[in-house]
């Protein structure tokens, strides 16, 4: 069994082409186009001189040791934080523009969740000298300005979208409007494996270099280039993709790809599509989604902008139903907890998407000593305001209970004469944190 897509742009029962008719030229020139560009020597050597020298590419592949000793396994985070604008997205965004080149299209759109692939799109942009249109929900604009201010000085017109709740699924609907008023001159960025073929499939190849790097790092670094298991989040599905895709047809290899499940699935304000999902059609492809009896799109809700999605790609819908990949789900808390846990033991921020897939950790079961690798798929520069809510919020609880022991830093504190509950500089301490 093939978990690829197939000649027909299916991945089982998932996936296909369903577009209105204006797009039909656009998406059926770049399906009958876009394996022989991407197949070309001179698209092929720009693709992977900018992945070196642009992106920063390979990623490491870093072994976390003290989170290794936490959960008796191996554990290794593939550094996609460590990219050229904060995450994974601009692998995609790479080969897009290359391919938007030569399909000699000059005017850009995309749509944004998190803004990292917003900005993403609007960097190589600014690289190529093109029109960059940018749709983002007006919640998104307000939980993640910082990618909103970056975008705009890299030349980029954001548009704020009111519809819905105002989050990926309207920016994205808003983002098709505009292709079909504009279809001529414009290409669509797309930012995940979502959308209809051949998207789900060339975004799938543009980050499969995630799995193409983990391969021989991990020779080099474990002596085999299978791990035991990989985990990642799972919004559209773009950076599992890339983390699975050199791994699809190893057997040995758990695949592991984590939803958002916003405030817990019986509240019913989660994103977790493929626990809550049916199938249905979304943005020109046959997947998994939520939607109700009568066929209308429930809200998503996830703390995460870029996991706030009621759809997947149709790719992980086929790994769902093939029993090929496991979903699991983290709540917010969860993922919060997961932040503060890498951030404080690794000294890595990661960007709340990606502490999702850090959260499925403690719930599975893993064998003493295997080797796992999380995929981090973005750094967490943007998601400073939801942390430091969260860092008020530990203050104000740690105010109404007696504090935990914590020995380290009792012995810290006699080390330094520093009386308890005080830091050198006055902070008050949470949870053996000390906060403004
Ligand atoms: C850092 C990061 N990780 C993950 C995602 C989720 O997207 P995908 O599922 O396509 O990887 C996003 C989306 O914005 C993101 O910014």
């Amino acid at each position: 069994m093939s978990f690829q897509v197939d000649k027909k742009g299916y991945y089982g029962k998932f996936g296909g082409a369903f577009i209105p008719e204006m797009l039909y030229p656009n998406v059926k020139n770049l399906e009958d186009n876009y394996l022989k560009i991407m197949e070309s020597d001179a698209f092929k050597r720009e693709f992977i001189d900018l992945l070196k020298n642009y992106v920063g590419r390979p990623s490491p592949l870093y072994y976390s040791k003290r989170l290794s000793h936490k959960y008796n396994i191996n554990l290794y985070l593939k550094r996609e934080d460590l990219n050229h604008t904060g995450s994974h997205k601009i692998n995609n965004t790479i080969g897009q523009i290359l391919m938007a080149r030569h399909l000699g299209k000059k005017r850009i759109i995309a749509e944004t969740g998190a803004g990292q692939h917003g900005v993403a799109t609007a960097t190589v942009c600014a690289r190529e000298g093109l029109e960059c249109i940018v749709f983002m929900g007006a919640t998104d604009v307000a939980r993640q300005m910082p990618n909103v201010e970056k975008m705009q000085m890299l030349g980029a017109t954001v548009v704020p979208v009111q519809s819905g709740n105002k989050t990926l699924k309207d920016a994205t609907n808003e983002a098709i409007r505009d292709w079909i008023n504009h279809p001529n001159e414009t290409h669509y960025i797309i930012g995940s494996v979502v959308g209809p073929h051949p998207y789900p499939d060339m975004v799938a190849r543009f980050q499969s270099v995630i799995s193409e790097e983990m391969r021989s790092q991990l020779q080099e670094q474990t002596g085999s280039p299978l791990p035991d298991s990989i985990i990642a989040c799972v919004g559209g599905g773009s950076n599992a993709a890339g983390a699975f895709y050199h791994y699809l047809d190893e057997k040995s290899v758990r695949l592991i790809a984590v939803e958002a499940d916003g405030l817990g699935l019986e509240t019913g304000e989660t994103a977790a599509t493929i626990a809550a999902g049916v199938t249905g059609i979304i943005h020109g492809s046959k997947t998994l989604l939520m939607q109700t009896d009568d066929g209308q799109i429930i809200e998503p809700y996830s703390i995460s902008a870029g996991l706030d999605y009621p759809g997947i790609g149709p790719i992980h819908a086929n790994l769902h139903d093939s029993h090929r990949a496991e979903f699991v789900r983290a709540t917010d808390d969860e993922a919060m907890d997961a932040a503060f846990e890498l951030t404080q033991m690794e000294g890595i921020i990661p960007a709340l998407e990606s502490a999702h897939a850090l959260a499925a950790l403690p719930k599975l079961n893993f064998k003493k000593g295997e080797t796992v690798v999380v995929n981090l798929s973005g750094r967490g520069d943007k998601d400073m305001e939801a942390y430091r809510k969260r860092l008020i919020k530990n203050t104000e609880l740690s105010a109404n209970k007696p504090a935990e022991k914590n020995e380290a830093a009792d012995m810290w504190r006699a080390e330094h004469r520093i009386p308890e509950n005080k830091s050198q500089s006055g902070a008050n301490e949470v949870n053996g944190l000390f906060v403004p």
